[in-house]
């Protein structure tokens, strides 16, 4: 049995910070920002006492009233964050709570940027074998818990905000999820990472005077192996499902440079016109970005029936990889 996305939403905390605001606190600026990455302006969740978990809570509760289901009729609930509230619990199962899904059972999956196609296919799985019907995946992050607004290298990148989709048995074989390849190489741990607060470095005076409790990047090796890898499967998404360009109604990157998408656009030899990009607006929200563009073209009416979306994603593990969905 195939999965079918039967809704969306999304979640972006209001408050913005613009290239203008950071050019107050750090030596950058909006040219710069903007011609290397193609940001212009990110959302920050800035009340302290919200985390992820709020994200991903009023996600769970926009699904649930636009697909008029009930909170117990949902089976699994699967969010994919590297900024959980908690190490644990989960931060899947304080969404679970603040939802009141009785009767669902919940995990976290750490796939950082790829995140939200490891679990769109994980969830997937369930629907499969025929032993859930309700499956709400969620990708949500608060990256600015773990930015260093001291370092111009990466604070500029990223972004707050969450969504996700509920997963249920296609109406046919011929829509819904249809292929997903999947990629781990985890020789690229050395170049993105957040190392304090784990079990190899717990939280100690000195993890907190070394900055390992933020994100750190080596950008230039991300970028190579992130443009590589996500044109190559892109590419191969495409061929395995013998797509042409023209079958394909959207390719969905995330959204971590405009020069990367750009350039799988091209090896795809697909116009941008055809490409979600919303990286302006929101910078990298890591596991979010991708159900954020779909959920975008939901409410923008842009999705229907038959539609060919190719969802590309890279990110620290290194993880990658690409899902074909035929819109229900
Ligand atoms: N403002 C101004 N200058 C900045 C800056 C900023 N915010 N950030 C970096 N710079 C400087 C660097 O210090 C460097 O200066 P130097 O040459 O004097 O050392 C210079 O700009 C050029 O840096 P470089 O690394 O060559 O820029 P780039 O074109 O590679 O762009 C990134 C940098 C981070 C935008 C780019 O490498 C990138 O997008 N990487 C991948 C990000 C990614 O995909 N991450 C997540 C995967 S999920």
């Amino acid at each position: 049995m195939k999965a079918a996305i039967t809704a969306t939403a999304k979640y972006l905390p209001e408050s913005i910070l613009s290239n203008h605001d950071l050019e107050q606190i750090l030596d950058t600026s909006d040219e710069w920002i903007r011609t290397r990455t193609g940001i212009r302006e990110r959302r920050i969740l800035k009340d302290p006492e919200k985390a992820t978990s709020h994200l991903c809570s009023e996600v769970a509760r926009r699904i649930i009233e636009k697909r008029g289901i009930s909170a117990e009729e949902i089976d699994l609930i699967i969010v994919a964050t590297m900024t959980p509230d908690m190490i644990f619990p989960s931060t899947a199962c304080l969404v679970q709570k603040n939802v009141a899904a009785s009767n669902a059972w919940a995990f976290d999956l750490s796939g950082a940027c790829s995140g939200f196609l490891y679990a769109l296919n994980t969830g997937a799985q369930f629907i499969a074998a025929g032993t859930h019907d309700k499956v709400l995946v969620i990708g949500g992050e608060k990256m600015s818990a773990v930015m260093d607004y001291t370092d111009r290298n990466t604070c500029v990148l990223f972004g707050d905000g969450a969504a996700g989709v509920l997963l249920e048995p296609a109406q046919d074989e011929h829509h819904g999820l249809l292929d997903a390849k999947l990629h781990a190489d985890g020789r690229g741990s050395e170049h993105l990472y957040m190392q304090g607060g784990g079990s190899r470095h717990p939280a100690s005076k000195e993890t907190v005077e070394n900055r390992m409790h933020f994100l750190h990047q080596d950008g230039k090796q991300v970028f190579k192996s992130a443009v590589t890898q996500m044109a190559d499967i892109a590419e191969e998404i495409m061929k395995r499902n013998n797509l042409s360009s023209d079958d394909v109604t959207y390719l969905i990157p995330h959204q971590a440079n405009l020069r990367i998408i750009q350039a799988t656009a091209e090896r795809m030899g697909i116009d941008m016109q055809k490409v979600a990009v919303n990286i302006d607006r929101y910078g990298n929200t890591s596991a979010a970005t991708i159900p954020i563009c779909i959920a975008e073209l939901d409410e923008d009416g842009k999705l229907s029936s038959g539609n060919n979306l190719v969802l590309v994603s890279f990110g620290a593990g290194y993880t990658w990889g690409g899902i074909y969905v035929r819109w229900q």
